[in-house]
């Protein structure tokens, strides 16, 4: 499946000044929040409406409604936590689950310590969310953590994808559709994207 990015001037201002080491934790959150909404647009084009009758102050039509019941947005913990505020502005009634992944600072390899979703989640479209997709170990595990629990539909949300992550994640999961704001160059020998923004979960937490 293509990868979507976004590809619009605006969202590369707001990238430049989310990627400078100079941006704070106040900037740096709001930018991410600002750039997961038009993500979450995005990756709703494909959506269904139902036709329902209202009434504008002028007559009667026939228009268009989202059946929030059908969506579920699932932050990885911790960076993808920043990314839910903006989403949820889109989707307010979307229900959420987590999952909590942490990255081995020594084998890059994702360790899950935590998984909890809405019960009926196997009825729902699942919006997975991460701003970094690096070697894509992690989404790679959320997704197969959610499949297992009979999800069918899944998108992935990112902010900034490597090109190695992307082919990783396409490779085990090509029904996943991603979403990302900018495909960025490469990996470096940490692991770490390059030109990237650096450590997303520090610098949305202020942990460094
Ligand atoms: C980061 C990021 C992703 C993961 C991406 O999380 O938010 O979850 O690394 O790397 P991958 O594609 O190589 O798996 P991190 O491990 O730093 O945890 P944090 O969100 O708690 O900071
Ligand atoms: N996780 C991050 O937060 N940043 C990267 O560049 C790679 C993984």
């Amino acid at each position: 499946m293509k990868v979507i990015e976004l590809n619009h001037p605006l969202i590369e201002h707001k990238l430049s000044i989310l990627r400078d080491k100079h941006t704070g934790t106040k900037e740096f959150r709001e930018l991410i929040q600002e750039i997961s909404m038009f993500l979450c647009y995005e990756a709703m084009k494909d959506v269904k409406l139902e036709s329902v009758e209202i009434e504008t102050p002028i007559t009667k039509i026939k228009s268009g409604k989202l059946n929030e019941d059908c969506y579920a947005f699932v932050p990885i913990l911790r960076a993808g936590l920043g990314m839910l505020d903006g989403v949820i502005s889109v989707i307010p009634n979307a229900k959420i689950g987590h999952i909590g992944m942490y990255r081995d600072e020594e084998t890059f390899e994702p360790v899950n310590y935590f998984f909890k979703v809405p019960k009926d989640i196997e009825h729902r479209e699942v919006i997975i969310l991460d701003p970094m997709l690096a070697t894509g170990g992690s989404a790679i595990d959320a997704i197969e953590l959610l499949k297992s629990k009979g999800v069918k539909k899944i998108k992935f949300l990112c902010i900034i994808a490597a090109p190695e992550g992307i082919l990783a994640v396409e490779e085990k999961h090509p029904d996943v559709q991603i979403f990302c704001a900018k495909i960025d160059s490469h990996l470096n020998e940490n692991k770490y994207i390059v030109p990237g923004l650096g450590d997303a979960g520090d610098r949305i937490f202020g942990t460094k």
